[in-house]
Parts: C-alpha cells; sequence; structure tokens
C-alpha cells in the first residue's frame, strides 16, 4: 500500500451501474425526506465502500446541501429536503458511489482548519501537508519573509503561511494554468502568481526560502494507486519521474539562484525517500539537513539550507 491509498476505498464497489442506482431510488422521489432520513440513507449506501468515513461524509453532503455548521445540521434534523436538495443528493450520492473523491463533487475541502477550493485540475490537499507548513511557522521567525512556493496547486500552503504571517510575501508557481486558476480564488493580495515550470521564468531573485510540496510517485507506486486517486486527481500533480525523484533533483540543483544567502528550502518528500533525497541535496551542496516525521512516523519534511554561493551551471 502507497500512502497515497485510502484503506476505505479498497472495498469500493466499482462494478456499481447506473440502472441499479436508477431503480433503487426511483421510488424515493416522491416521498418527504427529512434530514435525519437522508443522513441515515447517506450512511447506508456509503458505510460499504467508505466504512469509517460514512458517516462524516454523508454528513459534510447535508451540510453542503444546507450550507450550515455541523451543529445546525443535527438542530434541525426534522427539517425536510426540498425536491432540488433531493436530486442535488441523488446526483453526489451517485458520483461518490462511483468512486469520485467528495472534494471534487463539492468543489472544496478544509487544510488546515480553512476552507479551499479546489477542482480536478488541482491536487486535494493531504493532511501531511500540514506537517511542512508547521515546520515553515517554527524555523522562521522573522516578521518579514518574501517566499516562492514551487507548484502552488490550490494554493493552500501559501495561503495558510500569508495568513499565520500577514507581513509574509510569496510568490506561487504553477506549470498548470488550470490550477492557477484554481489558486486565484483561494489566495489574498500577499501571494502573486506565476505560470512556469519550475524556477525556469525566473532570472535571478531574493527570496528568504523555498517551499514545495512536489509531485514524488514513482512509475511503479503510479501502476498501484489507489484507484479514487489515480482515476481522479491530475497526473501532472502526482509523477515525480520513474524514480519519483525528478523534482528534488531539479530543486537542489536550481533553487539556489532564487535564494538569498544562507536560503532555505522545506519540501515534502515521500515516506520512503528519506535516504534517496538527503544524498540529492548534501551532493548539491545544501547544509544542516532535517527530516521531520509526520504524525504517522514517517519522513515527511526535509529543510535544508544553502550557504555556498550559487553558481549558474
Ligand atoms: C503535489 S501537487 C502540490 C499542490 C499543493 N502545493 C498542495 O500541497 O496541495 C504538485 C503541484 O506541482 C505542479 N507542477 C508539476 N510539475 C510542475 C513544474 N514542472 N513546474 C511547476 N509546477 C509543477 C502541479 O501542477 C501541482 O499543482
Amino acid at each position: 500500500m502507497n500512502e497515497y491509498s485510502n484503506p476505505a476505498s479498497e472495498l469500493l464497489d466499482l462494478r456499481f451501474r447506473d440502472s441499479d442506482f436508477e431503480f433503487r431510488f426511483s421510488d424515493l422521489g416522491f416521498k418527504f425526506m427529512t434530514i435525519r432520513e437522508a443522513l441515515s440513507l447517506l450512511r447506508k449506501e456509503l458505510s460499504a465502500p467508505l466504512g469509517c468515513f460514512a458517516q462524516p461524509q454523508s454528513e459534510e453532503i447535508l451540510q453542503f446541501l444546507f450550507n450550515c455548521s455541523r451543529s445546525e445540521l443535527f438542530l434541525s434534523s426534522d427539517r425536510s429536503l426540498t425536491e432540488y436538495q433531493k436530486d442535488q443528493l441523488f446526483h453526489i450520492l451517485k458520483r461518490r458511489l462511483k468512486g469520485e473523491p467528495l472534494a471534487y463533487i463539492l468543489g472544496k475541502t478544509f487544510f488546515y482548519s480553512r476552507e479551499f477550493k479546489v477542482s480536478k485540475s488541482t491536487l486535494i490537499p493531504r493532511p501531511d501537508t500540514e506537517i511542512l507548513v508547521e515546520q515553515v511557522l517554527l524555523n522562521e521567525k522573522q516578521d518579514k519573509a518574501r517566499f516562492v512556493d514551487i507548484g502552488i496547486g490550490s494554493g493552500i500552503i501559501s495561503t495558510v503561511l500569508t495568513e499565520e504571517r500577514p507581513q509574509w510575501r510569496a510568490l506561487g508557481i504553477d506549470i498548470s494554468f488550470d490550477t492557477l486558476k484554481v489558486a486565484k480564488q483561494n489566495i489574498s493580495k500577499a501571494v502573486q502568481l506565476l505560470c512556469s515550470d519550475l524556477l525556469s521564468a525566473l532570472k535571478s531573485s531574493e527570496f528568504d526560502f523555498l517551499v514545495s510540496n512536489p509531485p514524488y510517485i514513482s512509475g511503479n507506486e503510479m501502476n498501484v494507486l489507489d484507484p479514487e486517486v489515480k482515476d481522479f486527481e491530475p497526473h501532472l500533480a502526482l509523477y515525480g519521474g520513474s524514480d519519483g525523484l525528478y523534482f528534488y533533483r531539479k530543486l537542489a540543483s536550481e533553487a539556489g539562484k532564487v535564494l538569498k544567502k544562507n536560503g532555505r528550502l522545506y519540501c515534502e518528500i515521500g515516506y520512503n525517500q528519506q535516504d534517496s533525497v538527503m544524498e540529492i541535496f548534501m551532493d548539491a551542496g545544501w547544509e544542516d539537513l532535517k527530516i521531520t516525521r509526520d504524525l504517522s512516523g514517517h519522513p515527511r519534511v526535509l529543510r535544508a539550507v544553502l550557504r555556498k554561493v550559487w553558481m549558474t551551471q
């Protein structure tokens, strides 16, 4: 099992057929349905494919339909769904039972206790990336800073960092224009966006630090990815070259051109990549390498300092 696997979705029944769905729910269209009944229906339908995620995802669907908080949902459990809400509910359920991630169906998800818009052109933010954000906040104590976020995706890292440190300014880079359109909806004025292949569009610059959660899934791992990831999330956001290390090699050799002297780099890494990534950065002359583990005990974030003067290669 690789780190993008979701144990619950191993149970996903992808043999599900549309006609079964229409048949099973055809008579429900005529009935009143309260929030309590809708919750029970969703939980029942989602429990086989999602296991323990069925309850929270059922609640999330109803919160979306009623645009309300969890407590409001339970306080109004006798309220009926409108015809439109019932249609929406069946539509969402149908897509979810086909394996589409809920974040894409609802067009939003949570990261660092904040809501972010997402689309099929962005990676769905992962909780592990909070460790990366925390490491930056722990290590970078200065009030003012300029940093670059490589592979900004939906904008989660730059948004959280500039909200936590209002005087920081960011440049968010992504190669995908569609991804940047989503990021634009999430970021504040403190973050600028640039469409570029890594740092190629920048001549030289003076950033205090660089942060990145690059694609790092290897060719072999791509073949065994969970269907929810493989069939729905963008290949561009996942694939890190045949050995998964392409972006670390590029960053190790190129990041120096945009950093100030003693500039820092913070990168998320795959759970099995610690030794290879450390070797890549040491060979490229980075110093003070430090790895932080995630809550499961896996190596997750690299911090490195570039003390040598960077030479154009
Ligand atoms: C793993 S996702 C991370 C997204 C976001 N930062 C997050 O943590 O959720 C990697 C991102 O890198 C972008 N990307 C892939 N290749 C790139 C390249 N050559 N230059 C710039 N960005 C790239 C992808 O489009 C994707 O948005």
